[in-house]
């Protein structure tokens, strides 16, 4: 395909179809020249709704087949439409949250869950994916934290290079990095609210992630809602044309998020839609999503000489490209298949990835001798507004309820011969006070031999607009908790949540806390396949557990203040400590470990080089388990002052009982880098600490020391 050819030949109208996106939704239209809903909101004409270049959310194969033949008889230039949606952990198959796989620290697993998400969301004609998010989050009070994999910038550039690669190789389809820039920094965690924050900041942790995806060759990339230093993103001059296409060369297709290109108005930043379009065209947003900035405005601008063609061409050109990529010209149907929808969807094996990645994304938080269970147990009450919910998380695409498995289900399923009953005990609701359910399920807790009981938040309480500004149980779940384990204190709480909760006041109720986040389509298989002990627990945490929201902000890499807390006149709080309640990097198994003593290969690095530095880890318990052993670096001092401590590497080993294994990392200088004064990345000489851990809180270990010359 010609693509500058085609460009030559159409009008600005057609130009600016490909550069608008409406919801399939707008799509059916009646007979007759009338528009009527989201399009007649949108003081859309019908050609311009018709001829648009890309849909989105659209119900099926079937459907997208029909508005591809419908579009093409109509469309002068025979463009084939791209059809686009949130396949963020799943088309059918759902794996668990962002958020949850974040802790598996498993990159090729989570490639492995997205290439199989990308496979079955192309036989229903989905040919990008508005994933993955990277926004980095520390606040878990904003309820998109479900989305991400965390508050660490080096695990998130890992996750965001896995998911492109899953996604987008060999699958024919793209993905759609989002929602850039620092969409996850909202102040006070409210969705959509101001984000305000240095140039270094945004370089040393905000940007990186996007720029992974960048780098790893993702397709497209979606600007988010918010401010950014005053500026929208999608108006943002300098984040969108100078950062991300002049210094890092992007090339690809941007679209906006939902509608924001319209909401620069209400933010207070354009006057009216005509400069909405200017502001947006001029950072080189190519394509508006569900606004009609463009196809109402632009041509005056182009009229007026405030915009050029040579602009429009531009945009036009990479999304036609794109179409080009993905092979549209040739097949505008290519894999979609109502029939391949049925059969090539929800297979065993994918069940089988799902599962497992259930299993490698939940944390052991506590465990006082109550798990793992045995699978010998004749009685088992299963507990709480959650147990017989199959927990899919927000943004679960056509997962359903019918196609998954609840935690009830996956006990019965693991224990056939079992008594296993269900109580609900409260409701899910957020501020439940209504104990009338409590007796009924004390008394089951009471008949039975164990006793898993499910705390936490309902799946559509955390999610996009989902902001919560309190995240502790509800005074029913924290009654319902008491009045249990008092009856049966061989119990196992597992909380179902889609970010950080405080648990603080509970926590010393539970015999056993497991973190489940929402862990999709085979949740329950994998819950009850950990709990009995089949699989050992492996997952770390990505995100700090706060013990009040009054910490928040709160994250592991902090920078060092002039009076560190535990002293008077220092950086502490008078009425609780500044710690978290789980550490970033956290998370127990069946079995124990140990570390040894790091050791470098050599106390002084020079430029271009490295060092080594090693540790020996030994299972020292009873069974084989996996373990994440991470590696923090702090840099002692420098022109700009540095975190006390940041995650610099990781490996995941699995040990027999007793085994042990040398784990090493090489540091180099790139390593040590960190956005300057100079406007660069660059390393300052100097000595530097390296820990090798189990977890974040790296004053329970021993560093080495060393010197960058
Ligand atoms: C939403 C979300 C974005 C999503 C888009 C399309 O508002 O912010 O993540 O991709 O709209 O559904």
């Amino acid at each position: 395909m010609d693509v500058k050819a085609l460009i030559k030949k159409m009008s600005l109208e057609q130009k600016l179809a490909q550069l608008s996106q409406f919801n399939a939704v707008c799509l059916h239209l009646d007979a007759g020249d009338e528009v009527t809903g989201p399009a007649k909101e949108l003081s859309l004409t019908r050609d311009q709704v018709a001829s648009t270049g890309s849909v989105l959310n659209f119900r099926d194969a079937t459907a997208m087949i029909e508005l591809q033949k419908e579009h093409l008889e109509n469309d002068p230039n025979k463009i084939p439409q791209l059809f686009m949606m949130d396949v963020v952990h799943g088309y059918k198959t759902i794996y668990p949250i962002p958020l949850a796989m974040g802790c598996s620290f498993d990159t090729a697993l989570m490639e492995k869950c997205c290439n199989m998400a990308a496979k079955e969301m192309v036989t229903g004609g989905v040919r990008v994916t508005f994933g993955p998010m990277v926004d980095l989050v520390r606040d878990p009070r904003w309820g998109r934290c479900m989305e991400t994999t965390g508050e660490d910038t080096y695990l998130n550039c890992e996750m965001s290079k896995a998911q492109v690669r899953g996604f987008q190789n060999g699958t024919g389809a793209s993905a759609c990095v989002k929602h850039y820039a620092a969409y996850g920094q909202a102040e006070a965690g409210r969705d959509y609210n101001t984000t305000d924050i240095s140039e270094r900041t945004l370089r040393d942790y905000y940007l990186p992630a996007y720029k992974a995806a960048v780098d790893e060759g993702v397709d497209m990339l979606m600007t988010s809602f918010n401010i950014l230093n005053g500026i929208p993103s999608s108006g943002n001059k300098w984040l969108v044309k100078d950062v991300l296409r002049d210094e890092w060369g992007f090339d690809g297709v941007i679209i906006s998020d939902y509608a924001a290109l319209e909401e620069m108005m209400m933010h207070g930043y354009c006057a009216d839609k005509k400069e909405c379009a200017k502001r947006a065209i001029d950072a080189t947003i190519d394509v508006e999503m569900m606004s009609s900035c463009y196809v109402q405005h632009i041509p005056a601008l182009i009229e007026s000489g405030e915009v050029k063609m040579e602009q429009i061409d531009a945009a036009v050109e990479r999304f036609l490209k794109l179409k080009e990529k993905l092979g549209l010209f040739e097949d505008a149907f290519a894999g979609a298949d109502a029939e391949k929808e049925e059969s090539e969807c929800l297979t065993e094996e994918y069940r089988a990835i799902a599962k497992k990645a259930a299993e490698k994304s939940a944390v052991l938080l506590k465990n006082e001798g109550v798990l793992p269970f045995k699978k010998s147990v004749k009685k088992v009450a299963v507990i709480g507004p959650y147990a017989n919910l199959v927990m899919l998380g927000e943004w679960a695409c056509h997962g359903r309820q019918e196609t998954g498995v609840s935690l009830l289900q996956g006990v019965k399923n693991l224990l056939p011969n079992a008594k296993v009953e269900w109580a609900q005990g409260c409701s899910h609701a957020v501020n439940e006070t209504d104990c009338s359910m409590v007796a009924e399920a004390e008394e089951l807790a009471k008949q039975s031999d164990i006793v898993i009981l499910t705390l936490g938040e309902h799946f559509n309480q955390s999610g996009e607009g989902r902001s919560r500004a309190e995240l502790r149980l509800s005074q029913a779940q924290k009654t319902l908790l008491s009045k249990v384990v008092q009856a049966n204190p061989n119990t196992a709480v597992v909380l179902y949540n889609g970010r950080p909760l405080v648990l603080t006041e509970v926590l010393d109720q539970m015999p056993a806390l497991v973190e489940a986040w929402q862990p999709g389509t085979e949740g329950g298989n994998a819950l009850a396949s950990l709990l009995f002990g089949e699989v050992n627990f492996s997952g770390k945490l990505t995100m700090t557990f706060p013990r009040s929201e009054g910490q928040i902000p709160i994250y592991y890499n902090n920078y060092r203040t002039g009076r560190p807390p535990f002293q008077a006149y220092s950086s502490w709080y008078q009425d609780m400590s500044t710690t978290p309640l789980f550490e970033f990097g956290y998370g127990l198994s069946y079995t124990q470990f140990s570390v040894s003593e790091p050791s470098l290969d050599c106390e002084q690095m020079s430029r271009g080089k490295s060092v080594k530095v090693q540790a020996e880890v030994e299972n020292t318990g009873a069974r084989e388990g996996e373990i994440v052993v991470q590696l923090y670096i702090c840099d002692e001092h420098a022109s700009l002052t540095r975190p006390m401590k940041e995650l610099k590497g990781y490996q995941k080993i699995s040990l027999k009982a007793g085994e042990k294994q040398t784990v090493a990392f090489e540091i180099n200088e790139q390593m040590l880098e960190f956005w300057s004064e100079n406007n660069k990345f660059e390393a300052e000489s100097g000595y530097f600490k390296a820990w090798i851990a189990m977890s974040s809180a790296v004053e329970k270990y021993k560093p080495v020391r060393f010197k960058l010359v």
